[in-house]
């Protein structure tokens, strides 16, 4: 690695965020063939085959034959180095999916054209946007009969609230898929015809020189006719906005055929961003640094049933790492030697030597770190700013099912919440355990290792989804507390409030007006 400046200007470090059958593990699969990462499609997730290649680490995985963890793929393409992050689907989603946002410098959010925004790529979106994170938009399956081009533009202006930029736009759509027009490049992509008429160069006009078969359809003059509305009336293309996530550059084509995909690749690498600065307690931190610096965004356990091991992952912000370097944890004011260290791919892990600013990469934790941990090696010690939290929406009452059991059960509660597991609450009036999280997973993996880590058996008592909402005053009369609105205190001992549903905060809200509320996710 001769220059660090070049290493971490070439690096890409993205989530794709999506709805669960939008496109998501086919897509990346596309990405990594393109990159060489693998060699077969079904090498991501192989439902048919039952090969599970980027993890298959936890008891849980295997019995419920999906991907617990958000795992890290990288590939090489062109001059790029390009780290994907995953970002699990609905009955795996927890607060490890939401922190995966903090890692990377962009997203790609993959929307099925049929369906338009869904509920789960609107959570992660929002999270995007809360973080000023680029998102570059792949509207797929244009294969099939979707809805209208233009609106899914609408839609993504109305439900999103984020500006677009089609970069191509397509030309018909499911059995009438004739291709694309992009109007970045000012050619047309034809979908299924051979590789040496694959692309139709136009002229300056935007429109095809001569004859083509193209002409004979009418959805060409259509296409002509959309292109000069969103050239007259659409957003102009910023590389600046695109930057500042206030406008997303929109791709269409279809992940399946592979078509559109390395017209999306090549254009996103030109304009995602290379990692960027984070901020600290000394200010910001230069990528191009040479002093290494990361943060800790996830902890994952028994990677390895056989040794128990955990895997703290990385993400490098600084400098250079190096296999063997001792670094310090200004949390728990010690040097610790990074001895093993793991870098992650599409179908296998394997020993990482060196890592430069944007890359992801798994050190071991004898139990060390907790999420949220800064790591440096210079003299000049820091913190990275704290990681966001994210608010709970289902809870559970949770007890010990051996009474006997119980300071096994308190330490383990503790060290998971701590980890970022979880989130714990107490009842004000009872001193009742409840537990808070964004999925049901997060409730399995914990059960799972209470029992496994913590040799305590766990009963939990489901309360369904609540609506959380943090109180801001110290004070606050406890007499408030009702079924309906439940007054709890969270692990700072903060006050918040657990309302059965949307009617019975508004109810609250209406009778208590000095009772300030806020959710943490709107305001960090
Ligand atoms: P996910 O990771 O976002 O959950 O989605 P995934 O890639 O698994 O895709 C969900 C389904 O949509 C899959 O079909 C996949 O083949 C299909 N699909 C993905 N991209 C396209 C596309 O561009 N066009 C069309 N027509 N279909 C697409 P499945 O039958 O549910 O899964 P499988 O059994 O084929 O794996």
């Amino acid at each position: 690695m001769s220059n660090l400046k070049e290493e971490v200007l070439s690096r890409r470090t993205f989530a794709i965020i999506s709805h669960p059958d939008a496109g998501k593990t086919t897509l990346t699969e596309k990405l990594l063939l393109f990159g060489g990462a693998i060699r077969d499609a079904g090498t991501v997730k192989g439902k048919k085959t039952g090969k599970y290649a980027t993890s298959d680490w936890m008891e849980i995985e295997k019995q419920r034959g999906i991907s617990v963890t958000s795992s890290v793929m990288q590939f090489d393409y062109n001059d790029a180095r390009v780290n994907i992050l995953d970002t699990p689907g609905h009955q795996d989603f927890s607060e490890d999916t939401y922190r995966t946002l903090t890692a990377v410098d962009s997203a790609v959010m993959i929307i099925d054209a049929a369906k338009g925004i869904e509920e789960q790529t609107l959570k992660l979106f929002k999270v995007c946007r809360m973080r000023g994170i680029p998102i570059f938009t792949f509207m797929n399956k244009l294969d099939r009969q979707a809805k209208a081009p233009l609106e899914l533009l609408a839609e993504l202006e109305e439900v999103m609230g984020i500006e677009s930029y089609p970069m191509n736009w397509p030309i018909g759509m499911g059995k009438e898929f004739l291709g694309i027009y992009d109007r970045f490049n000012n050619r047309i992509e034809q979908f299924r015809v051979d590789e040496d008429e694959r692309f139709v160069t136009l002229n300056d006009d935007g429109e095809i020189d001569g004859a083509h078969t193209l002409k004979d359809s009418g959805l060409y003059d259509q296409t002509l006719d959309e292109i000069m509305l969103l050239n007259e009336a659409g957003n102009e293309f910023s590389r600046e906005r695109i930057a500042k996530g206030e406008l997303t550059p929109v791709f269409f084509g279809s992940a399946l055929t592979n078509f559109g995909v390395q017209t999306f690749l090549e254009s996103y690498l030109q304009f995602a961003p290379p990692p960027q600065p984070r901020n600290s307690t000394n200010g910001e931190i230069d990528p191009l640094s040479e002093e290494f610096s990361g943060f800790i965004f996830k902890i994952q356990a028994n990677m390895n049933p056989a040794h128990r091991d955990r895997i703290a992952f990385l993400r490098i912000c600084s400098g250079k790492f190096e296999r063997g370097m001792s670094v310090n944890v200004p949390r728990v004011g010690k040097q610790i030697k990074l001895a093993q260290s793991t870098q992650f791919m599409a179908d296998d892990r394997s020993t990482v030597n060196e890592a430069v600013s944007g890359d992801i990469i798994g050190i071991y934790d004898p139990g060390t770190y907790q999420i949220g941990d800064t790591l440096t090696s210079g003299k000049n010690q820091f913190q990275f700013e704290r990681l966001p939290q994210f608010t709970p929406e289902l809870f559970v009452r949770v007890t010990a099912k051996n009474v006997m059991k119980q300071k096994h059960f308190h330490k383990g509660i503790q060290q998971l919440v701590q980890e970022g597991a979880i989130q714990l609450f107490k009842t004000v009036k009872t001193d009742d355990y409840l537990l808070g999280a964004v999925g049901q997973l997060q409730y399995e993996v914990f059960e799972h290792r209470m029992k496994n880590e913590y040799n305590t058996e766990v009963l939990m008592e489901r309360l369904g989804s609540k609506i959380a909402r943090w109180v801001e005053d110290e004070e606050v009369n406890e007499n408030l507390s009702s079924a309906r609105s439940l007054l709890v205190n969270d692990r700072y001992e903060k006050k918040v409030f657990l309302f059965e549903n949307d009617f019975a905060l508004r109810w609250f809200n209406d009778k208590n007006p000095d009772v300030k509320l806020y959710n943490p996710m709107d305001q960090q």
